[in-house]
């Protein structure tokens, strides 16, 4: 079994006990920042009135309000996209909340067809993140989605 399909595995099952938001973000953060290497954060933003809001998270202290549209994570909840980085300090408009980060690859989360907030995810590498992460970043999100009341 590869470490990815090992980590949906554990998350499923760490998920499936719990529907409470706050307690799988947490929990989701958790296995990724512990499971993967090359990462230096991983978290959510949650979209409040117009805009992004700081979720639970693992690394350095992050930025806690993210306009729609603005940086990366704005840019994935304003098109209902996931944004894959290979180099941040390209991306117009990219926030740097940790220097150490160079690249980042941002999911929407939806409710009922409507963005919900987003899964960020950076790394101290050069383009850490392609088409193989891209679509198991995917999976995550949709694991959290299916077992949490949002
Ligand atoms: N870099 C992000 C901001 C969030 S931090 O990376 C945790 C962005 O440009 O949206």
């Amino acid at each position: 079994m590869t470490n990815d399909t090992l980590l949906l595995k554990q998350l499923e099952s760490i998920l499936a006990i719990e529907t409470d938001p706050v307690a799988n973000m947490a929990n989701t953060a958790a296995v990724l920042f512990n499971g993967l290497s090359n990462l230096n954060w991983a978290g959510f933003y949650v979209l409040k009135n117009g805009g992004l809001v700081l979720g639970p998270f693992q690394g350095k202290p992050a930025c806690v309000r993210i306009a729609l549209g603005k940086g990366v994570c704005g840019t994935a909840a304003k098109t209902g996209q996931t944004q894959v980085v290979e180099d941040v300090h390209k991306f117009p408009g990219h926030i740097a909340c940790d220097s150490a980060s160079k690249s980042e690859i941002v999911v929407p989360i939806f409710k009922n067809g409507a963005v919900w907030g987003v899964l960020d995810i950076d790394s101290p590498v050069l383009a850490r993140f392609g088409a193989a992460e891209q679509d198991f970043f995917e999976q995550v999100v949709q694991i959290f989605t299916d077992k949490t009341a949002l």
